[in-house]
């Protein structure tokens, strides 16, 4: 697995700072609140799992799955519902944790699905952001680190549903899907 890996783009050690970081911003902003972490699956579950364990306030969690890639590493465009909240997100103080922002069609489609159902705030939180690939008029309200345009794999993200688990983030080698 490791072999395939051209490049370490941001260490353990890196990732740890980053999300400690994010966890401290996340909880002053939402001391006294109703906040609700939903985390887009499958690519943020590595984040989401240490992100919450960096909040020091009082926080639910819900999942949703939405796809907008094939396996292929461009965005097609569509999103589809793959699997809703389990709770009504209504009066509360929604943070969306996402891996990436790369085009941003995933997550301007899902912030406004979920305004729609009168949550008292809505925020993003995203581990990396692509800016460069931007298409939607989208950015984060907290956000880990920026990379590169290079396709990224590990700590969660995917490649064709590998190097899930990879503990570190890495630059995926392009002979792997060329
Ligand atoms: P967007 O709609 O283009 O912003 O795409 C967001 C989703 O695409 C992310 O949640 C990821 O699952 C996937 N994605 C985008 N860029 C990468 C990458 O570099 N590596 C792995 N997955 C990516
Ligand atoms: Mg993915």
């Amino acid at each position: 697995m490791r072999n395939d890996i051209s490049e370490i783009l941001i260490s353990e050690d890196e990732l740890k700072n980053i999300v400690a970081r994010l966890g401290e911003e996340i909880s002053r902003d939402y001391e006294g609140k109703n906040l609700i972490l939903i985390s887009v699956l499958k690519g943020s579950v590595i984040f989401m799992a240490d992100l919450m364990r960096a909040i020091k306030i009082p926080c639910k969690i819900d999942f949703m799955a939405v796809s907008s890639y094939g396996s292929g590493t461009k965005t097609s465009g569509e999103v589809k519902i793959i699997k809703d909240l389990t709770e009504s997100i209504e009066g509360a103080d929604v943070v969306i944790v996402e891996d990436i922002l790369d085009s941003g069609v995933t997550l301007s489609y899902l912030k406004k699905l979920l305004l729609a159902r009168n949550p008292a705030s809505i925020r993003i939180c995203t581990l990396l952001d692509k800016p460069e690939r931007r298409k939607a008029d989208i950015t984060a309200d907290y956000a880990g680190t920026t990379i590169p345009d290079a396709f990224a794999v590990g700590y969660g993200l995917d490649y064709d549903e590998k190097y899930r688990n990879l503990s570190f983030i890495g630059v995926l080698k392009p002979s792997v899907y060329q």
